[in-house]
């Protein structure tokens, strides 16, 4: 026990004996006194609070504002940019968000479960308009604060309801994800995804680690454009892992952050999320708005889950609210109010698509730019596995050696696990890229 609490502990005495009022409130404030005297001697009370390392990914982006050589690259960041690598707000955003001020709302509270319009629009989105499950009741939505913030909140659902349940990711994933599992209290483990002979996916060692792991268990799976890998199964490999999921009693638990933006379609995108909820699967699933929408700050997502029934999806969301309401409450107005308005309005929601084609459509160009350059410079290589991955990033599978000549020698910013972010590179970069990344493998 530290020496603050002892001192508290022994001054307010062992026993629960009642003492007369007065003594008691004498006794207290004396103790509290001599707390008060203890701890000033002692220093601050955060002395043995440690340092926290930077964040894996966001401090990338710490240590580039620091480097004040003109030719950085910040490749660590997953956001899209501009061909001048600046930030991009969508023009309609812009416009829904000129029509949430027209609408001069209150700023009262939204219920716990957030915006109505906006859970339905979200729902519709990722299970699709005319999904029978929708129809029947069995998905229910609560609104989150982004990716993060949902994933959050089904991380406590599990630790709260399954108890003992492990959860598993995948290896490698997202750094948050172990995070999120951990800080709620939930056993993380891994399975196989990144095979780096092939600098592909290690299908059969995915399937192997899946099928040891506990009935029940917990899985997360990337609906799309895995971060950081790019690499997605393919139609028949979701088919396996549908069937390992419904034999073993697996929950699944899907990460949607990237829908529209693996392959530029909405639909395309949501295929694994709807295949296994059409196949009966109950799960979970949430829903980010960051990339796609560009609503990066807004914080806003969805966390759903699909149950057998109507009955059952009630009583989780009932459990899920109560979980959010201890978290923060309830979720924030703006962000919700501007995807309702661009996924329910069918003329933005059709320039919604255009736009995000342009940026799915951007990023496929630069890819291709570096591999052409890079075949160029490094003929003997093979770098087809850049444009084999899809969505934001490509995963190059360099050493931490290679990965800190990047930084140290050429300027350019990444995560350490050798993940660049194709949405922070401009065509006017990619050949001091291709030169970076050719000097990295042949030389270190
Ligand atoms: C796989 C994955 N899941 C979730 C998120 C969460 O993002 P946000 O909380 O900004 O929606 C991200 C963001 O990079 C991600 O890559």
């Amino acid at each position: 026990m530290p020496m603050a609490q002892r001192v508290l502990h022994s001054a307010r005495g062992q026993g629960s004996r009642p003492m007369p009022a007065s003594v008691g409130t004498c006794r207290r404030s004396s103790a509290r006194h001599f707390l008060a005297r203890t701890v000033a001697a002692q220093g601050s009370r955060f002395e043995t609070v440690e340092q926290a390392p930077p964040d894996p990914i966001l401090g990338v982006t710490q240590a580039f504002r620091a480097d004040e050589d003109d030719r950085k690259l910040n490749l660590g960041v997953g956001a899209y940019r501009n061909d001048d690598l600046q930030p991009v707000v969508l023009d309609v955003v812009r416009k829904a968000e000129l029509r949430v001020v027209e609408q001069k709302n209150n700023k009262e509270y939204l219920p716990i479960d957030g915006f109505a319009p906006f859970n339905k629009v979200s729902a519709e989105l990722m299970f699709g308009a005319d999904s029978e499950l929708l129809a029947s009741g069995k998905i229910v939505t609560l609104q989150s604060l982004s990716g993060t913030g949902s994933l959050r909140v089904g991380a406590a659902f599990v630790n709260r309801f399954f108890p003992g349940a492990k959860v598993y990711i995948p290896n490698p994933s997202w750094g948050n994800h172990k995070n999120i599992f951990a800080d709620a209290g939930v056993d993380v483990a891994q399975y196989k995804y990144f095979d780096p002979e092939t600098i592909g996916l290690d299908f059969s060692g995915m399937m192997a680690d899946l099928e040891s792991a506990p009935e029940g268990s917990v899985v997360i799976l990337h609906a799309c454009a895995h971060n950081p890998t790019g690499i997605d199964p393919t139609v028949e490999q979701w088919k396996e892992v549908l069937e390992i999921c419904q034999r073993k009693g697996f929950l699944p638990f899907f990460d949607s952050a990237y829908q529209g933006f693996a392959s530029g379609d909405l639909i395309t995108d949501a295929f694994a999320v709807r295949m296994f909820a059409d196949a009966g699967l109950e799960m979970l699933v949430s829903q980010s708005y960051a990339k796609n929408l560009g609503l990066y700050g807004e914080r806003v997502g969805a966390l759903h889950c699909v149950a057998k029934d109507e009955g059952n999806a009630k009583r989780a969301l009932s459990q899920l609210k109560r979980l959010a309401r201890a978290l923060y409450s309830n979720p924030p107005t703006t962000g919700a109010r501007i995807v309702a308005e661009v996924v329910g309005d069918p003329e933005l929601f059709e320039e919604w698509k255009g736009e995000m084609m342009g940026m799915a459509g951007r990023i496929k160009e630069v890819r291709q730019q570096l591999v052409d350059c890079l075949k160029q410079k490094s003929p003997n290589r093979s770098w087809d596995f850049i444009t084999d991955q899809i969505g934001m990033f490509s995963y190059t599978g360099m050493s931490n050696a290679q990965v800190e000549n990047m930084t140290n020698k050429h300027h350019v910013y990444m995560t350490k696990d050798g993940r660049i972010s194709l949405a922070g590179l401009s065509s006017g970069k990619v050949e001091y890229l291709a030169n970076a990344i050719v000097d990295s493998f042949d030389n270190c």
